[in-house]
């Protein structure tokens, strides 16, 4: 009975440490991504506005409207559908959510 219980236990460990594995991964593929393909306009925090890009900081734009921003591109800004697979466009959509004015 005992060692049931501890097997339960060791899976559902397991189970928890993959998930938050996945997202700390996903997190940090997004912050890699931008480091890669978008400082060069937007800059490290987002609001540097090189080539008249849009502070990412202050952006009102949903998550969606943010992929398919990436996705597609509009007006100065490059489409990276062909440089960046879209589960990546995802993770570093969401890396732009999180870049506040707090953080200048
Ligand atoms: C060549 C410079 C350049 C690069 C590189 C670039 N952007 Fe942009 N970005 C722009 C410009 C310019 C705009 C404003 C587009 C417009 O006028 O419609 C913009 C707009 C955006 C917007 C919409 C913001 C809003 O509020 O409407 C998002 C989101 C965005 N960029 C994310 C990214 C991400 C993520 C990357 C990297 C994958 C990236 N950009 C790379 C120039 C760039």
């Amino acid at each position: 009975m005992m060692k049931k219980l501890l097997f339960f236990l060791g899976i559902a460990g397991s189970v928890w440490a993959c998930t938050t594995l996945n997202a700390e991964d996903s997190k940090a593929e997004g912050e890699q991504l931008y480091r890669t393909y978008c400082v060069a306009c937007h800059g490290a925090k987002g609001n540097m506005g090189g080539s008249g890009a849009f502070d990412l900081t202050v952006s009102p734009l949903t998550l969606d409207q943010r992929i398919e921003v990436i996705t597609n591109g509009r007006n100065a800004m490059a489409s990276f559908k062909t440089m960046i697979p879209p589960s990546k466009i995802r993770a570093v959509a969401e890396y732009t959510m999180q870049l506040k004015p707090s953080m200048k």
